[in-house]
Order: structure tokens, then C-alpha cells, then sequence
């Protein structure tokens, strides 16, 4: 079976290549490079041995779509591409609008011209906005979102809802993820954000690595354990796994499947720091400083629905996630 991947040289994109080629699937990848790297495909193909087609394009293109539907008979698609960055998504709203809504909708009017009634998407747990009890399930409320790029994901998500009620042969799973870090156990696809990072993990290996000098602590006063932020920090490829299990719910289920994607287990900042210090027997300097804006306390998953109905859960646990990031940080530095 044919699968197309958007975005499938990003993070956790390439991960999800690497797992469906691993389960037997034919991958084609389109993806514009605005933040990633060629050298991702022949990075997935050392890792499981097997080709990867590759398409340069941008997913709001129309006729580049056209042509890789037509020279693929693509069964499938896992729509990761679009723009992620939180601050960014602030100072450039058109941008982020623009980004991510069109190449959806681009994609949608393809899928339904060649025929193509599957999408797993990337959504998001910001669609849960600032959460009203914890863990967060499914049928919590949605909406709330406080930045364009969290709107864009609760826009995205409406938008597939509405086509899964215009044609009840299509089949929509919607995955909210929780946060993801780590990399794959070889050490050659990973997180590789340019600049100055915005998440904690990226932030952290730039300490480690000597590149920046202190981390941040957002806050040491919110009402945790220790008073800094928790969230449900999820293995990439944990995550990879749970789109292999979506897309074949997606082959045997019409109409719209959401599930969150976290293991269920909250870690503060603290923790995180601490444990990626004991595994990498490394020091990590930090300091406490304000609150950054827009952040939530604690945010962590209910992933038990994705359990029952997908026979998925994360495996891996917070140890693995800060040895594989690290690992791969220090071969591709
Ligand atoms: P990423 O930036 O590493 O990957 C996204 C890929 O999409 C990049 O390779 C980029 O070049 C490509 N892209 C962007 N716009 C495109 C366009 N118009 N046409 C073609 N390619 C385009 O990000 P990621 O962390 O791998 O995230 C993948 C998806 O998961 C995104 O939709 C993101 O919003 C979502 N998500 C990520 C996180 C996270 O913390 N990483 C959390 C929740 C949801
Ligand atoms: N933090 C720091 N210092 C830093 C960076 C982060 O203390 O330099 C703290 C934050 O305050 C928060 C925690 O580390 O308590 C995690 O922050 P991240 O920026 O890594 O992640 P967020 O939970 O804020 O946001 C992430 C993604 C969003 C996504 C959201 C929910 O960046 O895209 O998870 O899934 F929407």
C-alpha cells in the first residue's frame, strides 16, 4: 500500500517513514525543506533498508499534488506538514493561516479528485487550550486555543470533521500529540531546530552541548510537585508507532477517530533536567526565571482510548527519551 507522508523529512515525519516502511508500506514523501533537510530521505533508507520516494514541493501547490497523485496510486496520506513554532505563530499569523490551512485544503481537493479517502493528521493537545481537569480525554472540551498555531490545528480538525460529514466513505483519524522528543536509537533522524530553541529538550542539548549557557526555568511557583511546568513528554518513536496503528484503523473505519497520544505520566521541568543529567552523566546548568507567557501549569494525556481501540501505548519511558536525544544531538552536532 501506497502512502503519502507531507512533511515527511521533519521530525517526527521521518520517524513515522522509517516505522511505515519498517510495517511494509510503499512511503512517498513531499516536502518543501522549510524546515528540514534532503539528507533526511537517505537517513530513513540506511535505517531500514528500503527506498523512499521524494518530492520536492510545497503541499499548498495544487498541480505539483496533481502530478505525484498521478504517478503514485496513493491509498493514504499522513499530513504532517506545516509550521509549529508557538512565538512565531504570534508575530506572523498570515503566515501560519496561510501555511497550514491552505496546503490542508490543497490536499483534501487532490485526495478527492484521485479518489484518496484516508488522513491521519497531526493535531495537537493545544487544541485542549488551558485544560479543566487533568488527564485530558478526548471528549474534553476544544477550542480555547491561545496562539494561531494552535488555531490552526483546531481549524484543521474542523475542517476534516466537515469533509467526513460530506462523504461518509471518507476516513479521518486525528492524533493530538502531546510532547514529543528523543530520536531514533541510531542517532540519524532526530530534532534539529535551527536558532535558538523554544521547547525544553532542544533547549536542554544546547546546554549540554556547551552551544548556549544556561537554561531558563519558566517558573518555579506554579501549583506542582516542584513548581515548575509538567507535561507528557512522549518518545518520537512511540509517536511514529501510534500513526502505524491510526492509519490501520483507518483502513477499516470510516468516518472521524481522535486519539491523544501521551503516556499518561506528567514530569516537571525539574525532572526532566535531572534525568537527562543521571542517564548522560552530563551537568545541565539552569536558573529559575518569570513565567513565560501563555503556559500552562500541567498538561498530560488519557491515552487509554488509543489503547482500547488502536492496541497502542508509549513503551518507552522518560530515561530512553533523554539517552536518544542526546545521542543523536552528539552525532550530529
Ligand atoms: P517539523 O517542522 O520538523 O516537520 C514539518 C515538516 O513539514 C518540515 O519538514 C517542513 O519542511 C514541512 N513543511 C512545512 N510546511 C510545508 C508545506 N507547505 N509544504 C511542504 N512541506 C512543508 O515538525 P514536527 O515536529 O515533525 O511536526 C510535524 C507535525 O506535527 C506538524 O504539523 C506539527 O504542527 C505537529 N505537532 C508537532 C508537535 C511537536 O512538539 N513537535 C506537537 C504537536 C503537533
Ligand atoms: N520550558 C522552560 N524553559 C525553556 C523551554 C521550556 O522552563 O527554555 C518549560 C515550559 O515553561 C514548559 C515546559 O518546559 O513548562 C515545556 O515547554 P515546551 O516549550 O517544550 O512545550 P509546551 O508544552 O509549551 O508546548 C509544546 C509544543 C506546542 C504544543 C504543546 C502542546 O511546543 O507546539 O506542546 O502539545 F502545542
Amino acid at each position: 500500500m501506497k502512502v503519502l507522508v507531507t512533511g515527511g523529512t521533519g521530525y517526527i515525519g521521518s520517524h513515522a517513514c522509517v516505522e511505515l516502511l519498517n510495517a511494509g508500506y510503499d512511503v512517498i514523501i513531499v516536502d518543501n525543506l522549510i524546515n528540514s533537510k534532503k539528507d533526511v530521505v537517505g537517513k530513513i533508507e540506511k535505517i531500514t533498508g528500503k527506498k523512499v520516494k521524494f518530492y520536492e514541493n510545497d503541499v499548498c501547490d495544487k498541480e505539483a499534488l496533481k502530478k505525484i497523485f498521478k504517478e503514485n496510486k496513493i491509498e493514504a496520506v499522513l499530513h504532517f506538514a506545516g509550521l509549529k513554532a508557538v512565538g512565531e505563530s504570534v508575530r506572523e499569523p498570515i503566515r501560519y493561516y496561510e501555511n497550514n490551512l491552505i496546503s490542508t485544503l490543497s490536499l483534501l481537493e487532490v485526495m478527492k479528485e484521485f479518489n484518496c479517502k484516508k488522513i491521519v493528521f497531526s493535531s495537537s493537545a493545544t487544541v485542549y487550550g488551558d485544560p479543566i481537569k487533568l488527564p485530558i480525554t478526548e471528549e474534553d472540551k476544544v477550542g480555547g486555543t491561545t496562539n494561531p498555531y494552535g488555531t490552526t490545528k483546531y481549524f484543521i480538525e474542523r475542517i476534516l470533521q466537515d469533509v467526513s460529514i460530506s462523504d461518509p466513505d471518507f476516513s479521518v483519524v486525528l492524533l493530538r500529540y502531546f510532547n514529543p522528543i528523543g530520536a531514533h536509537e541510531s542517532g540519524l533522524i532526530g530534532e534539529n531546530p535551527n536558532g535558538i530553541p523554544n521547547n525544553l529538550m532542544p533547549y536542554i542539548i544546547k546546554v549540554a552541548t556547551g552551544e548556549l549557557p544556561i537554561l531558563s526555568v519558566f517558573g518555579s511557583d506554579y501549583d506542582t510537585l516542584d513548581g515548575t511546568g509538567v507535561r507528557d513528554y512522549i518518545h518520537v518513536v512511540d509517536l511514529a508507532k501510534g500513526h502505524i496503528k491510526a492509519l490501520e484503523k483507518a483502513n477499516v473505519s470510516k468516518g472521524v477517530n481522535i486519539y491523544n497520544l501521551g503516556t499518561g505520566h506528567g514530569y516537571s521541568v525539574l525532572d526532566l533536567v535531572n534525568t537527562f543529567e543521571r542517564v548522560n552523566n552530563i551537568k545541565v546548568n539552569y536558573k529559575i526565571v518569570e513565567r513565560r507567557p501563555g503556559d500552562i501549569a500541567s498538561c498530560y494525556a488519557d491515552s487509554s482510548k488509543a489503547y482500547k481501540e488502536l492496541n497502542w501505548k508509549a513503551e518507552k519511558g522518560i530515561e530512553d527519551m533523554c539517552r536518544d536525544s542526546y545521542n543523536y544531538a552528539v552525532k550530529n552536532k
